[in-house]
């Protein structure tokens, strides 16, 4: 059969990443962006800068991408592109550049969504059985999805407020370390010592919700009232009493879907898939399933990924039109 080749691209947040895709996993490329230095002196993503660095960067990521996968543009068969969700400018930087390139090189266009991006990562790495469950982690999204089949996704659980990465960062920021600060309290999470009882909200609700809002407060008071006091907390203590109340939460919900919903895979995926603390209880804890975790160069945001969810939408024809709009609080 004819090799197939894909090149996505992902401009949802601060990173402009553009990939080339070789039938279902063979990644030619995936040049990825950083903007992280521009914004963290604001210490979280300013929407405007990211939309101006991606406009600078765009055609240059496609270009390297092209050049590392060393093909032809007339070898390529489609352009896949996050449409959301994400900052709508720029997730519209992605959408117009892959909008402008299908048209030039009359290629199908496919719209993929961020989070099964974040899914479709793992299919990089393993071959994926399901029905599966998939525990999605970012800055932005914290939920449980059961995936009955390629590209038919249910929401079964979801944070009430913060995104757990969200939730790092913020407690980051408290503690004085530069954004993003999940990797930075990760590290100090593995020297401290977990010496505050933080809370675990809804641990013992029969759901599969998630709150990280009111351990995010928590957090915050205890360290304001130290301040206040003239007492200084240490920063590997506060870490691993922060990240063993997530990692309370985040193991306890995902067990109770896995009772929930027999599957034969459980994908653990996005950004705070990274976590070293967080893959080393799932190898504990989880033994009954299958866990397919992402490299870590493929948990953060990357166009690999969405070159790798795009496969099976490009088996089924789901095609956009050239009017595909970016959509900013797209849901599965
Ligand atoms: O998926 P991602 O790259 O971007 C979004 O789509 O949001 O996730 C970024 C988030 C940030 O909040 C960052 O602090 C967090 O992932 N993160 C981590 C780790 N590495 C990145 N959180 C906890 N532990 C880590 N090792
Ligand atoms: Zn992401």
């Amino acid at each position: 059969m004819k090799d197939r080749y894909i090149l996505a691209i992902e401009t949802s947040c601060d990173e402009t990443s553009v990939a080339v895709l070789k039938n279902d996993d063979d990644l030619l490329s995936n040049v990825i962006a950083s903007q992280i230095v521009s914004h963290k002196r604001f210490g979280g993503v300013v929407p405007e800068v990211a939309s101006r660095h991606h406009v600078e960067q765009i055609t240059l990521c496609i270009d390297e991408a092209m050049a590392e996968a060393d093909i032809d543009v007339e070898q390529l068969d489609a352009v896949a592109v996050t449409y959301g969700p994400g900052l709508v400018g720029a997730l519209l930087v992605g959408v117009a550049a892959a909008k402008a390139f299908a048209w030039a090189n009359s290629l199908p266009l496919i719209p993929v969504n961020h989070m099964a991006g974040h899914l479709w990562a793992a299919r990089l790495v393993d071959e994926l059985e399901f029905p599966l469950l998939a525990l999605l982690v970012s800055g932005g999204h914290t939920e449980l999805v059961y995936v009955e089949e390629p590209g038919s996704y249910k929401i079964v659980g979801e944070t009430r407020d913060d995104a757990v990465g969200e939730a790092y960062d913020k407690v980051g920021r408290v503690m004085g370390l530069t954004y993003p600060s999940g990797r930075k309290i990760d590290q100090l999470a593995h020297i401290g010592k977990d010496i505050y009882n933080f809370p675990r909200a809804m641990i013992k609700e029969n759901n599969l919700e998630f709150s990280f809002s009111g351990l995010k407060s928590a957090f915050i008071n205890l360290k304001h009232n130290a301040d206040q006091k003239g007492e200084t907390l240490s920063n590997e203590d506060l870490s691993a009493s922060f990240q063993a109340a997530v990692l309370d939460i985040l193991l306890a919900k995902t067990k109770k879907a896995l009772a929930q919903y027999p599957v034969k895979n459980l994908v653990v995926a996005g950004g705070v898939a990274a976590n070293q603390g967080l893959r080393e209880r799932l190898a504990e804890e989880i033994t009954d399933t299958k866990v397919i975790i992402p490299p870590l160069r493929l948990c953060g945001d990357n166009a690999g990924m969405i070159a790798a969810a795009s496969v099976c939408e490009y088996g089924k024809e789901n095609f956009a039109p050239l009017n595909l709009n970016a959509i900013p609080s797209l849901s599965f």
